[in-house]
This record gives structure tokens, C-alpha cells and sequence, in this order.
């Protein structure tokens, strides 16, 4: 039995993970802004929620297939964007996104990835979504979008929720960069984590490379920083949805809705999809967790438009909990994240397999067997819900 087959949990990769990756890389997955308040929140706001247990009804043929934007998907989840995910494993956008093919969700790639969309697309075969942070140098993000669309990715996912950085302190003291600076401490650490450096000098792919080469005055890592600190755009407003969409051609996902009334100006702006998300809790330290709001933005928007959520998933059971309370599907980026670090497309494919099993056992407990038909009848009303009217 292989290491990774012995793992059972979420958890279990996370902790291969951390032995394996670099600190710097290990810590940027696992952090959030400031006090880590909103981070944790996230997690610890899906503890609140209990499943109803119901026997006694047929558990044959179940079906945990459903469809995100009109499209089939195996499980409704998507992978998360997540920047830098091939630092946590050499080339680990392409490995996640054939994870993902494989499994038959959809990927979504970051701006900020490593590997670009065009090493992305070459390197799988069906379309995945990418994700726009929109800059100042608007030529730069007109080919980026045109970029997207000549690789036929089949959603953009807007996000809008940092312009500006919530500052995350491990990444300052850990020196966080990529790639990496060889200091002392770093060539130390890539003595004991020998997998990871070995892969990392069999790649090219170890900067930002939608950016690197695409950008004139971001041409070394220095002048690539300080072009990347210096351009996110801080005028980004409502209005902007509509000429992204329409340059881009198709559908257009919302992601950093965390208030039912930006629900709506999103919706009214053309979003074709929301994700009710805090980033991951990286961002504004001291908002709710996800989950906390998602009900109330479900019932703002959720008759006109699908609500994805992000944000403290770590199991099947927390799937469950968000389609529960009105979630569309989800977006996982910690999940895929650890299991990429534990072990490569291998890795993300076990974490993929582990949330699975426990979505379909879990909902079976619960008397269901189709995944389309979760909803607030499966929980208790309760302390986080019952202000929504559950
Ligand atoms: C970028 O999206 C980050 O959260 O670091």
C-alpha cells in the first residue's frame, strides 16, 4: 500500500504535504490574513452544521454527478484558482488540471499560476476556466482574456476581491518568492525535501508565466515583482464585468461575494455565476466564514443565477453542509493543494477520491442518493442557520 493510499483524510495529505514542500511554499498554502481569524472561521463554521439522519429508503444507485454552468461534472466541485501551485510541486497546475480531467470537475488556472494557460492547455485535453485579476495595463489584460479564449477555456472567473493584499505575515518572514532565492536556509531545506527539488530542476516552469514574457517591463523576477506589486487595479468596479464578458465571449464567474447586496450588483452587472467567498480567508481578516453567509446571498440571487462557495471545505461532509444551505457547488483549492504536495497529479487525484467517498457515504447516512437533491432539509436548524429562517 502506497503512502499515499494509507492516507484517509484531508488532514493525512496535509501533513505528507508539509514534509515534502518547501516551508515557503507549504506556509502560502496554509495561511490566511493577519490574525488567521477569518481563515479559521472558515473551518470551524461548517462544525456548526448538523446532518439529519434518515433510514430506511432505498441507498441503491447512487449519483453524485450534477452540472456546474450547464456543464456535466463527476462531483459538483471545481478546483479552486490558487497562485503559485506549481511551486507547491514542479509543473503542479498541469498536474492538478489532468487531476482534474481525469476525475471530471473542472480546473480553474490562477493569473498568478506558474505554469501558463498555454502550458495548461497543451497539456490536457478537455477546456478548463481561468481566473482574471484585472490590472492597470488594460492591453496586457485584453490578451490575457484573448488568451483564455484562444485556449477555448470555457469560463473566466473574475475576481474581485484583491485589488489590494491582505497581508499574510508567514509569507513576509519566510522571504516568500518565485523562485525561490537560494539562501543558505533555503538550499538547507532543499537537502531534506530532495522530491521536490529534484522534480523543480527537471522544469522549466518556475515563475509567473502567464506574466513572464508577456509584459515588456516585467522581463527578470525583480522587474516582474515590482510590475505585479505595483498593478492591480484599484478603480475595478461593476461596470467592468460587462467588457470582460464581452470580450471574452462566455460565461463570466463572480468570485469575492461575501454580501448578499454585492450579490445583487453582480447579478444585475451580468455575472453569469457567483462564488461567495472571503479568499480563502486571506483577505479581509475579521469577515464571516463562507458558509455563515451563504444563506442569506442564496436567497438574494439563488433564483437567478448559481451560487458557488469557497472557502474551509475539507471533506465530503462539508461539501454536503454548503449544497445544504444552497451552494450550486464549490470551489476546492486547500484540498487540491495538499494533495499535490502530498503526491503529485497522484496526489490531488487521491484527495479528489477521498472527498468523494465521503460525500457518497455521508449522504447515503442521510437518506439521500442523489447529490442534486441536498438541501436545508438535510440539517438542523441551528445557530448559524437560524437567522437565515431554516
Ligand atoms: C492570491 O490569490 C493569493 O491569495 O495569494
Amino acid at each position: 500500500m502506497s503512502a499515499l493510499d494509507r492516507a484517509l483524510t484531508i488532514d493525512d495529505l496535509k501533513q505528507m504535504a508539509r514534509r515534502r514542500v518547501p516551508k515557503q511554499f507549504f506556509d502560502y498554502v496554509d495561511s490566511g490574513a493577519y490574525t488567521e481569524g477569518t481563515y479559521k472561521a472558515n473551518e470551524e463554521d461548517f462544525k456548526k452544521i448538523t446532518f439529519r439522519q434518515r433510514v430506511a429508503v432505498n441507498l441503491e444507485d447512487r449519483n453524485l454527478s450534477s452540472t456546474l454552468l450547464g456543464q456535466p461534472v463527476a462531483m459538483p466541485i471545481a478546483i479552486a484558482p490558487v497562485g503559485s501551485t506549481g511551486m507547491t510541486d514542479a509543473d503542479g497546475e498541469i498536474k492538478a488540471a489532468r487531476a482534474a480531467e481525469k476525475f471530471g470537475i473542472p480546473f480553474t488556472l490562477s493569473t498568478m499560476a506558474i505554469c501558463s494557460i498555454e502550458d495548461v492547455a497543451e497539456n490536457t485535453t478537455k477546456p478548463f476556466w481561468f481566473q482574471l485579476y484585472v490590472m492597470r495595463d488594460r492591453p496586457f489584460i485584453e490578451r490575457l482574456i484573448d488568451r483564455a479564449k484562444a485556449a477555448k477555456c470555457s469560463a473566466l472567473v473574475l475576481t474581485m476581491d484583491l485589488q489590494i493584499l491582505g497581508q499574510r505575515h508567514k509569507d513576509i518572514r519566510n522571504g516568500l518568492t518565485a523562485p525561490p532565492r537560494m539562501t543558505p536556509r533555503f538550499v538547507a531545506e532543499m537537502m531534506a525535501k530532495p522530491g521536490w527539488a529534484f522534480r523543480m530542476l527537471g522544469t522549466r516552469r518556475r515563475t509567473f508565466r502567464n506574466i513572464h514574457g508577456h509584459v515588456d517591463s516585467a522581463t527578470n523576477l525583480s522587474s516582474l515583482t515590482e510590475w505585479t506589486r505595483t498593478q492591480f487595479d484599484l478603480t475595478l468596479n461593476w461596470k467592468d464585468i460587462a467588457w470582460i464578458k464581452q470580450r471574452f465571449g462566455g460565461p463570466v464567474i463572480v468570485k469575492g461575494i461575501l454580501d448578499a447586496e454585492d450579490a445583487r450588483l453582480a447579478v444585475e452587472n451580468g455575472a453569469d455565476a457567483i462564488v461567495v467567498s472571503n479568499h480563502g480567508g486571506r483577505q479581509l481578516d475579521g469577515a464571516p466564514s463562507s458558509i455563515r453567509v451563504l444563506p442569506e446571498i442564496v436567497d438574494a440571487v439563488g433564483d437567478k443565477t448559481e451560487v458557488l462557495m469557497d472557502g474551509g471545505i475539507r471533506s465530503g461532509q462539508d461539501l454536503l453542509k454548503a449544497l445544504a444551505l444552497g451552494a450550486r457547488g464549490a470551489l476546492v483549492g486547500r484540498i487540491m493543494a495538499f494533495g499535490l504536495g502530498a503526491g503529485g497529479e497522484a496526489g490531488v487525484l487521491r484527495a479528489l477520491d477521498i472527498v468523494r467517498r465521503e460525500t457518497d457515504t455521508t449522504m447515503a447516512l442521510m437518506g439521500e442518493r442523489d447529490i442534486r437533491n441536498i438541501g436545508p432539509h438535510n440539517i438542523y436548524s441551528n445557530d448559524l442557520v437560524k437567522r437565515q429562517g431554516y
